[in-house]
């Protein structure tokens, strides 16, 4: 059995954007939120406060956060590598922040220069910073179906870190398929290791779309073992990629999520034809094709 309604979290402002390799101008990634906003999305993470010498790309997050109209009952959180981070987050306005880790030692070490040892450490100190400040904290997985640097990653790994992280706060836990590596099998197998130390009700999956299976991946999760995960993230045109990650591409696509949840009568209180809308202006803006597929079959009708 499918859940009766799924949770949309809409990464394309940050995970979408992150990779591309010229500037955007600020108020092009504003008019886009203000657009995924209109279209409804519950959860739309807007930015990085992550180091601009890392990912230049995300620099002007505290204007992008301070540009964006605010609609009531979105949420707008933003990723974080550190406390730095965080207090910048904070001073910017945000009311929610994600952290990240990695279930691959090697990863971790090219995403955010230390161990996964270590990145609980800094996760630690962010999450008693955000306690003290009563800001909820989401936490990232990453690699969670295979490492561009060291392979297959055992379901047993992912497992450790996702408890790990819920166990010192994270509210939310994301798995991410970081490469888009995944197929349905092996997402079932990590998943129910994981739902084994974790409750389901506080997991989400992030599915990238390298070798095309994001939907299958994220369709495995939705009916995985009795009742499955409810929360999804997803990218609108389906932008994406992180820098650091050998290889990975897009992300699960917004629009192609919404039509098969609206086909299974799955709500998810998204508006489609302005979702449509924000991936046309987003794809001008950055002068490329459409990664949804949705997208491509509709605008030829
Ligand atoms: P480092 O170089 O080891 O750290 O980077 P550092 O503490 O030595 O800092 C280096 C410089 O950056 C210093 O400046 C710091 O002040 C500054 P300097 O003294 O040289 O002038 N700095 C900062 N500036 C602004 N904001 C900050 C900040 N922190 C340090 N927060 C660090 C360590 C973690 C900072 C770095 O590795 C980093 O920023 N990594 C982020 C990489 C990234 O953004 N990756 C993509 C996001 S994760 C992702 O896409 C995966 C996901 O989508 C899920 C999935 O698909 O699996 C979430
Ligand atoms: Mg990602």
């Amino acid at each position: 059995t499918f859940p009766k309604q799924v949770k949309i979290v809409e990464v394309g402002p940050r995970d979408g954007l992150q990779n591309e390799k010229n500037i955007i101008p600020t108020p092009v990634k504003i008019k886009l939120i203000d657009m995924l906003s209109e279209a409804r999305l519950p959860v739309i993470e807007a930015t990085s406060f992550v180091s601009p010498k890392w990912v230049p790309q995300m620099a002007d997050h505290a204007e992008v956060l301070k540009g964006i109209q605010k609609f009531p009952g979105i949420s707008y959180p933003v990723l974080i590598p550190n406390v730095k981070g965080f207090q910048a987050a904070v001073a910017a306005g945000a009311k929610e922040v994600s952290l990240f880790g990695a279930a691959s030692e090697l990863f971790s070490k090219k995403n955010s220069n230390c161990s996964i040892e270590e990145s609980f450490q800094r996760c630690d100190q962010i999450l008693k910073a955000a306690q003290a400040a009563s800001i909820p904290v989401r936490g990232y997985v990453s690699c969670v179906l295979g490492c561009p640097y060291e392979g297959k990653i055992s379901p047993a790994k992912v497992a450790e870190v996702t408890k790990k992280l819920y166990s010192m706060g994270c509210y939310e836990i994301s798995l991410g398929d970081t490469i888009g590596v995944g197929t349905p099998g092996i997402m079932k197998d990590m998943l129910s290791a994981v739902m084994y130390e974790v409750p389901v009700a506080a997991l989400a999956v992030h599915c990238h779309d390298t070798y095309g299976q994001a939907l299958a991946n994220t369709l495995m999760a939705l009916q995985v073992i009795q009742m499955g995960v409810s929360v999804v993230d997803s990218s609108v045109a389906g932008l994406g990629g992180c820098p650091y990650a050998r290889g990975a591409s897009g992300n699960l696509a917004t629009e192609d999520l919404v039509y098969m949840l609206a086909g299974l009568g799955i709500h998810t209180g998204v508006n489609l034809q302005k979702l449509l809308e924000a991936g046309t202006f987003i794809c001008q803006a950055l002068n490329r094709k459409t990664g949804s597929k949705v997208a491509q079959a509709t605008c030829k009708l």
